[in-house]
C-alpha cells in the first residue's frame, strides 16, 4: 500500500479538538488511505512552522484558535470569501505533485454555519440578531450576508461591531451593546450567539419567546447555561457542533472531492461530548 496521505488540525491548546474524531470517523468510514493528527504549535512561529507543513508534505490542514490569522499569512492564495472574512480554517497543499508546496487557503466556517442552519430553519426569516463581533461572528456574518439577511449586531464594545459591519459591508439595521439584549431580541425571529461566556461561568438570558429560533455556535459545557436558559424563555435551540461538522465537511469535499456522512458524524460527536 502506498504512503497515507497526511492531514491534521493545528492549534494551541489542540489536544481538546473534535476534529481528529470526525475526519478519522469518515476515513474509516470511505476505506481511505490517509491519517488525521493534531499538532500543537505555539503562536510565536505558527505562521513559518504552518509553511514548514506543506514542505513536509502534508496534504491539508485546518486550523483552529488562536492560528487562523498565522494561515491566512502562511497562505500563498486563497478563496475571496476567506480575504473577506480575514481568517483561514482550512489549507490544502497545491504542490505535492511538484517542488512548488504551499498552502492555498479557504474558509469552511461560514458555509458549516450555513449547513448548520439550514437544518434547524429551512425558511429563513428576513432578519436576524448577531451577538458579538470577533473572529467566529465575521464567518457568521459573512454567511448571513450571502443569504441576505438584515442583521441588528449586539457587542459588549459597540465600535467593533460597527467596524465588522463597515468591513463585511453588511446590511445593518442597528448597532447596539449587550445591555439591549432583552428589547432588540424580543419578537427576533433569529438570534445567533458568537460570544463564549459558558467558560467563565457567565451566560447570556433572553427575553421570553414564542416561535424564536436561537443558535449558540459554542457546543459542550460552554454552550449548555446557555442554550437551557434560553429554551426556558421558550426558544427552539442548536448549539454549535453541527456547524463544526458543517466545517470539517466542506474541508473533507475540498480534500477528498466526495461527500461526508454528516449527519452520522453529527450523532457520533453527540456521544463523543455526552460522556
Ligand atoms: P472568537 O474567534 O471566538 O469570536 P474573538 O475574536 O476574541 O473570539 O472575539 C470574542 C468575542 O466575544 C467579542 O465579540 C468579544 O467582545 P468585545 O469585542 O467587546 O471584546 C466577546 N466577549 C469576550 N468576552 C466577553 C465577556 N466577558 N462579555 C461579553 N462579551 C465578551
Amino acid at each position: 500500500m502506498s504512503q497515507p496521505s497526511l492531514y491534521a488540525v493545528i492549534g494551541h491548546p489542540v489536544s481538546h479538538s473534535l476534529s481528529p474524531c470526525i475526519h478519522g470517523f469518515w476515513y474509516d468510514q470511505q476505506g481511505l488511505n490517509a491519517i488525521y493528527g493534531a499538532l500543537d504549535l505555539v503562536s510565536s512561529t505558527a505562521s513559518e512552522d504552518i509553511r514548514a507543513l506543506a514542505r513536509a508534505g502534508y496534504s491539508g490542514l485546518n486550523v483552529t484558535l488562536p492560528h487562523k490569522m498565522a494561515a491566512f499569512e502562511a497562505a500563498s492564495d486563497m478563496t475571496k470569501a476567506a480575504r473577506t472574512i480575514g481568517a483561514i480554517n482550512t489549507l490544502t497543499n497545491t504542490g505535492l505533485e511538484t517542488d512548488d508546496r504551499g498552502w492555498f487557503g479557504e474558509n469552511t466556517d461560514w458555509t458549516g454555519f450555513l449547513w448548520s442552519l439550514d437544518r434547524v430553519v429551512p425558511q429563513l426569516p428576513e432578519g436576524a440578531v448577531l451577538i458579538g463581533a470577533g473572529g467566529a461572528a465575521r464567518a457568521v456574518a459573512y454567511a448571513l450576508k450571502t443569504r441576505g439577511l438584515s442583521l441588528t449586531l449586539l457587542n459588549r464594545t459597540e465600535d467593533k461591531a460597527k467596524q465588522l459591519s463597515d468591513e463585511l459591508d453588511l446590511d445593518v439595521s442597528r448597532v447596539t451593546n449587550l445591555d439591549h439584549i432583552p428589547e432588540v431580541c424580543k419578537g427576533a425571529d433569529l438570534v445567533i450567539n458568537t460570544v463564549s461566556l459558558g467558560h467563565t461561568g457567565g451566560r447570556l438570558t433572553l427575553p421570553e419567546t414564542a416561535n424564536g429560533v436561537f443558535v449558540d455556535i459554542s457546543y459542550g459545557k460552554a454552550a449548555s447555561p446557555t442554550l437551557q436558559a434560553a429554551r426556558q424563555a421558550g426558544w427552539q435551540t442548536e448549539d454549535g457542533l453541527p456547524m463544526l461538522i458543517g466545517q470539517a465537511a466542506d474541508a473533507f469535499q475540498l480534500w477528498f472531492g466526495t461527500e461526508p456522512d454528516r449527519e452520522a458524524a453529527l450523532t457520533a460527536a453527540r456521544n463523543w461530548t455526552a460522556s
